[in-house]
């Protein structure tokens, strides 16, 4: 039988007073630490209170250049249309005017009509420029597709709780309404996307010549930030595309269980200038996460760009602690310009700010 250990040098009374110490300078240091990491504490330990949402089913995507339509449409399970669907594009507008030039040139052969609408306040509820309204001028390639609203919006009194994401869903319901004034019929395809999350063309041009698809289908787009030289590891199913029935509500959840691989790309602050981060930073429905001033600093949102290190400071959401790691480091960077946005390409030029080499921002 083992000794037992001496108890002498357990003290017989516990030295009360030392306790109590501790733990009056304890309590207050860890507290002040859990509230003011709170956010990345939770996140760090997601992998132990979260699950992944249901996964997604991933249909395969076929594509090559110049093959046929009637192959393509075969090879998805699909039979080819006699004539094509009609094309709806339906974006809440914010401020990414260059992804916007870039997105209607790329669809505009498919397109009948780009519905855009955009709100004189921000979803924080912080008034906002109509952005659109005063770029017009600069989508005039498009001007007969174009059916534009304004939505009315509020401003939100500092310190009011007012959730930003109820001013979303009503600017949803609105959009909904907008879509049927557009002139759309049952049987039409709309897009229902954020600015930047564009479906590549070939993608569309499938999905309007195929039938036999799911009424419903999310688009996989690869995801990318602040430009295409910082292509992100994981892939973005938010937006999707509908058969339009009467049925048919504008929203950008979890519609279906199916999603089409490699349909498109998702460049998130893909802005031009340095004012562009700062107001999209404050005008974003997660603006919350914006806790400091200093993150709103220039200076700062320009060396976290080129290293393709996080803006908001913030743990990613990763259901597993290898996940947690990996995104945890900065995107490394891509030379790679292919497979791109054509009008992209071909305007190299105008857009180096959303290519390899180009991380330096105007402030202006
Ligand atoms: C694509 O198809 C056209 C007509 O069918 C043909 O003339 C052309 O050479 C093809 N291009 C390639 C790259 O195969
Ligand atoms: C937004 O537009 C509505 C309707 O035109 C107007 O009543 C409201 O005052 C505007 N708000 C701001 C912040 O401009």
């Amino acid at each position: 039988m083992a000794p037992r250990p001496s108890s002498r040098l357990i003290p017989r009374r516990a030295p009360n007073k030392f306790i109590f110490l501790i733990v009056l300078i304890l309590l207050p240091i860890s507290m002040i630490g859990l509230f003011t990491h709170y956010q990345k504490i939770t996140y760090f330990f997601r992998p132990l209170w979260d699950k992944p949402p249901p996964s997604l089913t991933r249909l395969p995507h076929y594509y090559a250049e110049n093959v046929s339509m009637e192959h393509l449409c075969s090879l998805h399970g699909w039979s080819i249309l006699p004539k094509p669907r009609r094309v709806f594009d339906a974006i809440i507008f914010n401020n990414e005017l260059d992804l916007l030039e870039i997105r209607w040139h790329e669809l505009e052969p498919y397109v009948t009509k780009f519905i855009i609408l955009e709100s004189n306040t921000t979803f924080t509820g912080i008034a906002k420029p109509l952005f659109f309204s005063l770029n017009r001028n600069q989508f005039s390639f498009a001007e007969g597709k174009i059916v534009h609203d304004v939505f009315p919006g509020h401003i939100r009194p500092p310190g009011s709780s007012k959730d930003p994401f109820e001013l979303e869903a009503r600017q949803r319901g609105a959009m909904t309404s907008l879509i049927k004034r557009a002139g759309i019929s049952d049987g039409d395809l709309i897009i229902m996307a954020d600015t930047d999350e564009i479906p590549s063309p070939h993608t569309v041009r499938l999905l309007q010549w195929c039938d036999g698809m799911p009424s419903v289908l999310h688009l996989d787009v690869k995801h990318y930030m602040y430009s295409f030289e910082f292509p992100v590891d994981y892939w973005n199913w938010k937006p999707a595309v509908h058969i339009y029935a009467p049925s048919t509500r504008y929203r950008h959840s979890r519609q279906s269980d199916f999603v089409l691989s490699d349909a498109g790309w998702h460049c998130s602050f893909c802005l031009r200038h340095l004012k562009d981060f700062v107001f999209k930073m404050t005008a974003y429905s997660h603006a919350d996460r914006v806790k400091r001033r200093e993150f709103l600093d220039c200076g700062r949102i320009q060396n976290i760009i080129c290293r393709g290190d996080d803006l908001y400071d913030m743990l990613p959401e990763a259901y597993t602690f290898r996940e947690l790691i990996k995104f945890m480091s900065p995107i490394p960077r891509s030379a790679s310009a292919v497979h791109l946005p054509a009008y992209l390409i071909e305007n190299a030029d105008k857009f180096k700010f959303l290519l390899p080499g180009g991380c330096l921002r105007d402030p202006e």
